[in-house]
């Protein structure tokens, strides 16, 4: 039998007995845009993550070009981010006509390089800094960044779609962040029936701007403080997100076991480097992240699904890669050797909530195979 990337069906089969009236209800209260759900999924994030405020929004694209405009990022300001990362990080710097200055990531952990982060000041002189806690991890500097943002008065917008349930220190990651994001695109560790995101913040300030920035910077109904956007969640996904919040202890149980699956059985193979978080850091298992020496990752995966193993590529090229990279006015610091060789050689298994052990056992065997 093939083993997929991903199966979303194993959580929805187990919620959707809970689901379907709920979404009835919403339908029956025409509950489409906010609502008391949106209110309820926005207390339940705050408590699981330990942020004090949280507003939904339409996606976690949004998240953060919201998060970035709260911090006071504008047309033409420099804002340092990571080369390595999903596109979405750089189009909210892009899309507020800010410059993105790319800094290369860490050998060892793949996050955020802090040793090039200062450099790329130095050179540079950014006004604002995204970290992104990528691959279902964080950086082992975590605090040396946020130290670094902090005693520079540079806001730091912490990117956390792929970073739910990740913990440090014994508490969730985003909880000691002034301003994170998340994203509930379906395939994410919290994944909604459509759509979504949020902005987690520490100050009751940025939530009252980016509560009026995602709903047209309204100040009453018909009355403006800001041009902003239309970036809201509704009933529907909400209700359906407050059932996956309930799952979230289940969730992480069984990701993280896939993930400590695969790097027990990799750990004697001399050519596969299984890359996870740091000491101190707990994972979330959103996903497996492996390099075979010898191989380019394209290579591999070919041959795994051949295998009739559906393998991934997160993420095969690089944001200094992109042509839209040059209209940006984007600054390349340093040489990105980390990213690229990353980006040219990185696979990622099978890895979801509900994952079998046997299934995983075939994605190795299958991945022994090939090197
Ligand atoms: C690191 C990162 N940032 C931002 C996003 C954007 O989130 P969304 O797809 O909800 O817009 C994603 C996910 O897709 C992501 O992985």
């Amino acid at each position: 039998m093939p083993v997929p990337f991903i199966d979303l069906s194993r959580l929805v089969s187990r919620i959707r007995e809970d689901v379907l009236p709920a979404w009835t209800e919403c339908l029956d209260k025409c509950e489409f845009v906010g609502g008391p759900r949106v209110a309820t999924l926005e207390k339940k994030l705050a408590t699981t993550l330990g942020v004090p405020h949280v507003v939904s929004c339409a996606n976690g694209t949004d998240a953060v070009l919201v998060a970035l405009q709260a911090v006071g990022v504008k047309r033409g300001m420099k804002v340092a981010l990571p080369n390595l990362t999903f596109w979405a990080t750089f189009e909210a710097v892009a899309q507020l006509g800010a410059i993105p200055v790319l800094v290369d990531v860490n050998e060892t952990d793949l996050q955020l390089d802090l040793d090039q982060l200062k450099s790329a000041y130095d050179a540079h002189r950014f006004d604002a800094v995204i970290m992104v806690h990528l691959y279902g991890w964080t950086s082992a500097r975590l605090g040396e960044i946020r130290a670094f943002c902090k005693e520079r008065k540079l806001p730091l917008v912490e990117d956390g779609a792929q970073c739910f349930g990740v913990e440090t220190c014994g508490e969730p990651v985003l909880a000691a962040s002034q301003i994170a994001t998340l994203s509930f695109y379906p395939a994410k560790v919290v994944g909604g029936a459509m759509d979504g995101g949020a902005v987690t913040m520490a100050s009751a300030e940025h939530e009252k701007f980016v509560r009026s920035i995602c709903n047209h910077g309204r100040s009453d109904h018909y009355s403006y403080a800001h041009v902003g956007w239309n970036s809201r969640m509704g009933g529907i996904n909400a209700a359906f997100l407050n059932r996956v919040m309930d799952e979230v202890p289940a969730i992480m149980e069984s990701r993280r076991k896939g993930a400590a699956f695969y790097r027990a059985r990799l750990a004697d193979q001399k050519k596969i480097r299984v890359y996870g978080p740091p000491d101190g850091v707990v994972e979330n298992g959103y996903l497996n992240v492996l390099t075979v020496e010898g191989k380019k990752g394209q290579e591999v995966v070919d041959a795994l699904k051949k295998a009739g193993i559906g393998a991934a590529r997160t993420y095969p090229e690089t944001m200094d890669a992109q042509p839209p990279a040059k209209d940006a006015g984007t600054i390349v610091h340093g040489d990105m050797k980390v990213s690229r060789a990353m980006c040219e050689r990185v696979v990622n298994l099978p890895l979801f909530y509900g994952i079998r052990e046997d299934e995983c056992e075939q994605a190795v065997r299958a991945l022994l195979e090939v090197i």
